[in-house]
């Protein structure tokens, strides 16, 4: 389809067809191919340099030979994450019902800033499944937003509303009658330092409270540090817990510290962005229960749930605090509440920072409903189980060990070659060098991690389409590859 055609003749049905079905040939051809690819190949300097590397172009081009350059020339480059053995990070495949949910919303294309429209609607129901699912009540907060990372800043920030002790939003942090502290462990995302620093609070007011052997916050710790700063005329804040941290999996004790934070009347802010769907699951269940108890809980629908990025959700006990933190509302936007039929529900950008918002709910309530609470339960239990499978053949295995202690479904190890085991230092650059062989090499992707300061080849399984063989694979691949990377080395392997 030519732009002139675009603009003169605007949308017809068949024009539609016949470029959308040759978009789901590329869609279908390339999920049903992905299995047999390299699982990641790197873009050549070439490909970045002759087709990456273009202007923007003048002249407007026909959409089907848009549609073939994707084919020729951005597929084959994926990030990864489709594939069957692809644990790196914390990225999942995508639902099928995610994939074909973005494409409608991108066809109705609302905003849901808010209105009385039905992207509005879903998103109110998606956010009172996920309410569901961690044991909020129904009448708490909530926003669908890009991703974990956003969802902890929104929840922080109304944490700051509440426990600054000033008029925050007015008269700004220096206000505050007191320092405020915000308690976190040397586990807890990236994110949440970047939310302390952006929000103005110095990264200086987080405290690193010491965490136990397996990496969870230490309750006694962290009762001692809110004590300690009260008694030197310091407001503590917020307590970030995690359930499921991105290194190691580590789950804080959550039971315990929601009664800290009850007690010393902290903000318990939780992120679970990867680990909360896990309260699923019959292994995790009475660990995560206590989520409910939360004052504000972050989950990310793409991660553990397989809907296409960004799906990310922030929960707030008492809408009311949203609504306190971020309401405002000039004259050329909508009130809200109002019994319009066009003004619809309270409006989301009343209770978050964005204003016009996509339609991100469909692709989380299609792939909700298509899998149902059940079909998630077993879908996670299945990778927690496969996270099982791999920390045992690693235990088996004489060449490879386990680094610090499995959890949820993430499993870190190291290739051991005979020489090097007991110098840190080598081992570590050893390992090093074998990841990135073996996220090159295309059969295997991993990702690496500090484990108590050790680094560590790391297994995240969040992949709906790994099995049992592909965890057999793996570990074969991984001592072959650290086996040749020995022999190369001069370090003997330990076969
Ligand atoms: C525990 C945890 N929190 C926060 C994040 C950040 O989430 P996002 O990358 O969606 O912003 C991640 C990402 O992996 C995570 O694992």
């Amino acid at each position: 389809m030519s732009i002139e055609h675009d603009l003169a003749q605007g949308w017809d049905a068949d024009t539609i067809r016949g470029l959308g079905y040759a978009v789901v040939d590329l869609i279908a051809d390339y999920l049903a191919a992905l299995p047999g690819q390299p699982v990641f190949r790197a873009v050549p300097e070439e490909q970045i340099a002759s087709y990456f590397s273009r202007p923007v172009p003048e002249e407007g081009e026909d959409l089907s030979a848009i549609i073939e350059q994707v084919r020729e020339n951005v597929l084959c480059y994926p990030f990864g994450n489709g594939h069957p053995r692809f644990w790196g990070w914390v990225n999942s495949p995508p639902t099928l019902a995610g994939i074909l949910g973005d494409a409608v919303a991108a066809a109705m294309n609302p905003s849901c800033a808010g209105g009385n429209h039905a992207a509005i609607h879903l998103e109110r129901q998606v956010l009172g499944w996920l309410k569901q699912l961690v044991g909020f009540p129904q009448d708490a907060g909530g926003l669908l937003v890009g991703g974990g990372s956003l969802a902890s800043l929104t929840g922080l920030a109304v944490a700051r509303h509440v426990h600054s002790g000033c008029d925050v939003r007015q008269d700004g942090l220096h206000a505050a009658p007191r320092p405020l502290a915000v308690y976190v462990s040397s586990e807890t995302h990236s994110a949440v330092r970047k939310s302390i620093e952006l929000m103005g609070l110095g990264s200086r007011s987080l405290r690193l409270v010491p965490v136990d052997d397996r990496l969870r916050i230490r309750a006694d710790a962290l009762r001692h540090a809110i004590l300690e700063d009260r008694a030197r005329g310091i407001q503590p804040m917020a307590v970030v817990a995690t359930a499921g941290t991105a290194s190691t999996g580590a789950v804080d004790p959550l039971s315990s510290i929601a009664d800290i934070c009850a007690e010393q009347r902290v903000w318990l802010h939780v992120d679970g962005a990867y680990g909360a769907p896990a309260v699923l699951s019959g292994q995790y269940r009475d660990e995560l229960r206590p989520l409910e108890r939360a004052d504000s809980v972050a989950l990310d629908p793409h991660k553990w749930l397989g809907v296409p990025v960004e799906a990310g959700a922030i929960l707030v006990r008492n809408e009311s605090d949203m609504r306190a933190t971020f309401r405002l509302v000039p004259p050329y936007l909508q009130a809200s509440g109002s019994e319009d039929p066009v003004h619809g529900p309270p409006w989301f950008s009343e209770i978050g920072f964005q204003q016009t918002r996509g339609f991100r709910a469909l692709k989380v309530w299609m792939s909700l409903k298509h899998f149902g609470l059940r079909g998630y339960a077993r879908m996670i239990e299945r990778q927690l189980e496969l996270a099982g499978l791999l920390a045992e053949e690693i235990r088996r295995s004489t060449s490879l060990q386990i680094v610090g202690t499995p959890s949820l479904s993430i499993v870190c190890f190291r290739y051991l070659p005979q020489e090097s085991a007991a110098d840190r230092a080598v081992l570590d650059s050893f390992n090093r060098v074998l990841l990135r062989r073996i996220q090159t090499g295309g059969q295997v992707f991993l990702s690496g991690t500090l484990v108590k300061e050790e680094f560590a080849l790391r297994a995240c399984i969040v992949n709906h389409r790994s099995t049992p063989d592909d965890v057999r694979f793996a570990v074969r691949h991984v001592q072959e590859e650290g086996q040749k990377l020995a022999s190369e080395t001069g370090l003997n392997a330990c076969v």
